[in-house]
């Protein structure tokens, strides 16, 4: 390595010295040498102070100038290899933000510099130097999370690989815009991913120890029953302390989820103890675009013989959607050497993604493109890693070398590329007009890739299943469930994910038994049992689903939406004051729980208590529930409370909301009538029987306006379409009577 390095040093001063001469020929005093003033500050505090100061992850602070001087011999032999600052990417592929690289003139002056005998310059006129804080570089932070015990790094042996589990205890739903790491000692903790356990799946799997972390260098983790790609890099490493998202770009953390901080510790020569902590900064708006994280891999022919010094993987992947790459993330352990990733347009055009040539996992790091990378429809993604399990490397854990296996030890490989992507369009329109998540079409396009290769992939065969639920095709993920639940029956995920297809596909009652068989498998699914008790409350099974919320309650006392649903049950089962107790405390817990805002309303609708209705239903409508249904309880909430006015502006949006629901139209017409606008009444009933003629009441009605108005051949025909539908319709019969009567006196 170090010889490697040595020819770099040659071509780099060739290059130099040929950028002194042309200096020379445009700036006559460009022979005086560069001072720390002046140039050297400049470089130091861009490149190195955020690693090289006190507390840092380097091991010195180069913070002043008597700080330069005294490393100015060592900072002259690293940085001219470029062993100093890190930076593992080739110029050429790819255009990365951030990026460390020192330029030829960064070089030159740095050289120039040390011969001249490291001059200071005017003390006055450096810079002020860069200030680092150990503590939240962006503030205190909403939320800080510790982790639940620390754990302890011997002074020396291996590198270490320890999950630390984050339970969150949000409430409601928060979106992020950014995160610190505070892991204790920056020389300990060499970097850490952190991973979003959507249903706390490691926690579970783990109910004993899990407080103490646990080992393991990568994990898998399942996102829950939505589509719910990975979506950020949550990557961090000492001299990047704070993880701040783009614009528009926050990601969700949920009730339920946990986070895992997936850390790589080095030993440092003396006992440390590491607890690190999490800041999360929430931002009240949700996420304006949805990125994706796509990966490349062949773990499957990751099998590298003892001496093999080329060993190649590749993969490639066809993009069915253009889309903008924002940032690549490559990953290899010990044995990777060469990594490269490119992608090729229909059109035969070639993009660089990334170039590393003497791969290095200590340094290992997230690469954003300076500008988003456009990638059209069609272009293929490939990724090719090459390995050397030789003795001639120098970073091969093993000596003599041994054959090595993909796996998530150290002693074990990896071959992982990930790219962070924008679909161009969000959604995508098919021939027939229907709209499509775009990232599903990626990560459907992804998963059949994997299924081609391996059919009996269980992982990319359920994430189908589940875009086929998503996509209308319940029928097509039952069979997919089936399948996989015959190979492993006691996965509670695939049973639970099997009830949910089969409720989509309107065989309700299987779900149910297939959710309570579920359950059998593991009492503590909270999905399940939030899926179930929710598809009892649908079917009117009240008790049952009483007796589910209760369970969920007990097991998260501080669950939102399951007191409203447990509120929602007690009020259908006539415990008017039981269920206000449960509203009262999910809207305690979420102020804008939605179930909880309408459910109530209707319960207080019920129990002539408008007033509070209508306060409740105007909180629903500002936290977003812009649906027809929401908007005429309000009406009528408005009604009773004597607010006319506000009543027909309700409707007004109830039909904006929804125009093809009849009731609305019918409900203004009611309310235009009341007031004496019988013309807009007329046309509002005409408009709710235009969608529904076969509403007898409705004509009946209409036939009440039209006699009103002075219409009485209307009016008489109105009745009589009444009549037609429903013989029995004593209102049109009565009405039709008094119209001929009246027509008789005249
Ligand atoms: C990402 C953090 C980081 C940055 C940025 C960084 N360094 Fe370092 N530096 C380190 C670490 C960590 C070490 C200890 C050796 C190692 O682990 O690679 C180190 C070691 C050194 C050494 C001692 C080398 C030896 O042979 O022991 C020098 C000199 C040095 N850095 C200079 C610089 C200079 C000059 C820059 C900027 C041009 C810089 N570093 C940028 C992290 C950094």
């Amino acid at each position: 390595m170090r010889r490697r390095s040595q020819f770099v040093l040659n071509a780099v001063t060739i290059l130099s010295s040929f950028a002194g001469i042309s200096h020379a020929q445009t700036h006559p005093d460009a022979t005086a040498p560069p001072t720390w003033s002046h140039q050297i500050a400049p470089i130091l505090y861009s490149k190195c102070t955020t690693c090289h100061h006190p507390g840092g992850a380097g091991p010195f602070s180069l913070l002043t100038y008597e700080d330069a001087r005294r490393w100015s011999t060592q900072i002259l032999t690293v940085t001219q290899s470029r062993f100093m600052p890190p930076w593992l990417p080739e110029p050429g592929y790819g255009d990365f933000a951030d990026n460390r690289r020192l330029s030829a003139e960064d070089l030159a002056n740095i050289k120039r510099w040390a011969s001249a005998g490291m001059p200071e310059g005017i003390r006055a006129e450096a810079p002020a130097p860069p200030k680092y804080t150990s503590e939240w570089q962006l503030g205190l932070p909403d939320l800080i999370l510790t982790a639940p015990e620390s754990f302890t790094v011997p002074a020396d042996g291996q590198d270490l690989f320890r999950n630390f589990v984050y339970p969150v205890n949000v409430t409601r739903t928060r979106y992020v815009r950014a995160i610190e790491i505070l892991p204790g000692n920056a020389r300990v903790v060499h970097h850490a991913n952190i991973l979003i356990d959507r249903t706390a799946e490691l926690r579970r799997q783990h109910p004993s120890d899990w407080r103490a972390g646990i080992p393991g260098m990568g994990l898998e983790i399942g996102s829950g029953d939505r589509f719910d790609p990975d979506s950020h890099f949550l990557f961090w490493k000492p001299d990047t302390p704070a993880v701040i998202e783009p614009p528009g770009m926050p990601w969700r953390l949920d009730p339920g989820n946990d986070l895992i901080l997936n850390t790589h510790l080095k030993p440092t020569g003396r006992v440390e103890t590491v607890q690190p902590r999490i800041g999360l900064y929430f931002t009240d708006t949700p996420p304006a675009r949805a990125p994706m994280l796509l990966q490349l891999e062949h773990d499957a022919v990751l099998n590298i013989p003892a001496g093999d010094s080329h060993f190649v993987v590749e993969d490639e992947l066809r993009l069915p959607i253009a889309v903008y790459a924002l940032g690549i993330y490559p990953h290899a352990h010990y044995l990777g050497k060469q990594l490269e990733a490119w992608s090729i347009a229909p059109d035969g055009k070639r993009t660089p993604l990334i170039l590393i040539k003497d791969w290095d996992i200590d340094r290992q790091s997230v690469y954003n493109y300076r500008k988003p990378l456009l990638l059209p429809a069609g272009s293929v993604l490939h990724m090719r890693y090459v390995y050397d399990n030789s003795a001639a490397n120098p970073r091969n854990p093993a000596n003599p070398p041994v054959r090595v296996r993909n796996g998530n030890r150290s002693t074990d490989e990896m071959g992982h590329l990930w790219l962070q992507v924008l679909p161009v369009h969000a959604v995508e329109r098919n021939s027939s007009g229907a709209e499509t998540d775009s990232r599903m079409l990626l990560e459907r396009a992804w998963m059949e890739h994997r299924l081609t290769r391996d059919p009996n992939d269980s992982l990319a065969a359920y994430n189908v299943a589940s875009l086929d639920t998503m996509s209308g095709n319940p029928a097509g993920a039952i069979a997919i469930y089936r399948k996989l639940a015959t190979a492993a029956p006691k996965d509670t995920r695939i049973a639970t994910s099997l009830a949910a297809a089969e409720e989509q596909n309107g065989d309700w009652q299987s779900a149910l038994d297939t959710y309570r068989h579920a359950l059998s498998l593991d009492a503590n699914y909270t999905d399940a049992r939030y899926d179930l008790a929710t598809l009892e409350l649908r079917h009117e099974q009240y008790d049952a689903a009483a007796a589910d919320y209760r369970t969920l309650l007990q097991q998260h006392p501080d669950d939102a939406a399951a007191h409203a649903g447990l509120g929602t049950a007690l009020a259908q089962l006539q415990q008017p004051d039981a269920g206000r107790t449960e509203f009262d405390r999910a809207l305690v817990l979420d102020p804008a729980q939605p179930d909880a805002l309408t459910n109530y309303a209707s319960l207080e609708l019920a129990e002539s208590n408008p007033q509070h209705a209508q306060e409740l239903l105007t909180k629903a409508v500002a936290a977003g529930a812009h649906d027809a249904a929401t908007y005429q309880q309000l009406a009528l909430a408005d009604q009773q409370t004597q607010h006319p006015a506000e009543a027909e502006v309700a409707l007004r949006s109830a039909i904006a909301a929804d125009p093809s629901d009849p009731t609305s139209h019918s409900l203004l017409a009611q309310s235009l009538a009341a007031r004496g606008d019988l013309v807009g009444a007329i046309a509002e009933q005409q408009a709710a029987l235009r969608i529904n003629q076969k509403d007898a009441d409705g004509w009946s009605n209409l036939g009440v306006l039209h006699a009103q108005s002075g219409q009485p051949a209307e009016a008489r025909n109105d009745f009589e379409r009444a009549l037609a539908i429903d013989p029995q319709h004593a209102q049109a019969r009565a009405n039709l009577q008094r119209l001929n009567n009246g027509a008789a006196k005249q």
